[in-house]
């Protein structure tokens, strides 16, 4: 019996888990301090009322026989696909319900979906970025090349016309920079994909934070994406739903490879490995999607985009250099002082007792920088920004 090959090569641990070890080791030796946690960007605000409502009523449904639901559907009921259906026709773009696959949420889905492709491929990965796709690209056992997001770019690389790779991972706005693609500089990658035949692993996470409307909302805006790219998206940040679970995958039936449909693949994978989404899930992310539920949401998201002003304007005050903030949760900033990452984490939390994320964790650029979730308390966050206040 032999365990799996990428047991040899991959770090110890997950990067958010290695920093909830930190956390957890600090509590222990300091049972009496209190820990403002900046570190995984979880959020803090309740579901908004009309998600709530909508999973008593869900509940209720299931407790009559007249009304219990087994199995969902499984590439999720119709009615969420409709409601999402209608957001994308909102940015004028048209997706048809067998084109939207319910999950558990973006992170398995851009692990799981690696299941369709070879893993003789090259995958193109940000550096840095959510470590979950080198981590699933390596579990996969697929073949790794980076493009280099630093500040002589915006955090934005291009593509590389000269090179030819197969898979490339693409985050916007990004994952742990803030930085996002406009429309027109996302084209050069479709161009790319296109021109190459790689596909693009599209995840829109935060789209819900992006500012205005020069930035891509989603790569279907761009109608050549539909023959190299699949998006994801995640109810996690737009609506709060860490705790409750649930994403999608739009895969274009247009997107081909050796004359077999991307989708038909995805579709194979999913009823294979995939038993569906709770109902009273669905029908909580359906809410949050009607006309009420997103007035509620995007109050959240007004909120987080509120804290990260406020930790901007600390950063400001203290002249540390910092990015982000503006179409995302998180502020990146350069580590004061010449500190690596890890070392202005241990720095801040065994000083400050505040935690956020070693940059080095999302990639060999991110090191001497740091990120700061902005899905924190307002009280949090403001308690935060008077201990750096008094230590810079
Ligand atoms: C993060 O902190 O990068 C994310 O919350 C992690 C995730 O979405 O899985």
């Amino acid at each position: 019996m032999k365990i799996a090959n990428w047991s040899k090569t991959l770090k110890n641990n997950f990067l958010f888990q290695a920093v909830s070890d930190k956390l957890e080791e600090f509590k222990e030796k300091n049972p009496e301090k209190e820990v403002i946690n900046m570190g995984i960007g979880d959020v803090s605000l309740p579901l908004a009322s009309e998600v709530i409502r909508a999973c008593i009523s869900a509940t209720n449904e299931m407790g009559k026989s007249s009304s219990f639901r087994g199995y969902s559907p499984n590439g999720g009921y119709d009615f969420l696909k409709l409601k999402i259906k209608d957001e994308y026709k909102n940015l004028g773009i048209l997706v048809n319900t067998d084109e939207i696959f319910i999950s558990d949420g973006a992170k398995s889905d851009m692990s799981n979906i690696l299941d369709i492709f070879s893993s003789d491929n090259t995958c193109l990965i940000p550096d840095p970025v959510y470590p979950v796709y080198l981590d699933t690209s390596i579990m996969n056992g697929m073949k790794i090349e980076f493009a280099n997001a630093v500040e002589q770019n915006n955090f934005l690389p291009e593509p590389d016309f000269n090179k030819k790779v197969d898979i490339i991972y693409i985050c916007s706005p990004n994952n742990p920079t803030g930085a996002a693609y406009t429309k027109i500089q996302m084209k050069r990658w479709i161009d790319y994909a296109n021109s190459c035949g790689a596909v693009i692993l599209y995840d829109a996470a935060y789209e819900s934070f992006i500012e205005d409307d020069n930035f891509c909302r989603s790569i279907f805006e761009i109608p050549e994406s539909k023959t190299c790219a699949i998006e994801f998206k995640s109810f996690s940040k737009s609506a709060g739903f860490t705790g409750m679970r649930c994403g999608y995958s739009i895969v274009p039936k247009e997107l081909k490879r050796e004359n077999v449909s991307l989708n038909y693949l995805w579709t194979r994978r999913h009823s294979t490995k995939f038993n569906g989404v709770p109902y009273i899930i669905q029908r909580a992310a359906e809410a949050s999607l009607s006309e009420a539920g997103k007035k509620e949401c995007q109050k959240s998201i007004k909120y987080y985009k509120e804290n990260a002003q406020i930790l901007a304007k600390t950063f400001n005050q203290l002249s540390i250099k910092f990015f982000g903030g503006l179409n995302s949760p998180y502020l990146w900033i350069k580590c004061p002082n010449n500190m690596n990452s890890w070392e202005f984490f241990d720095y801040l939390l065994q000083n400050l007792n505040i935690i956020g994320t070693p940059g080095s964790g999302f990639g060999k650029n991110g090191e001497n920088y740091f990120r700061f979730s902005c899905f924190a308390s307002r009280e949090d966050v403001q308690k935060a920004c008077s201990k750096l206040t008094g230590s810079f």
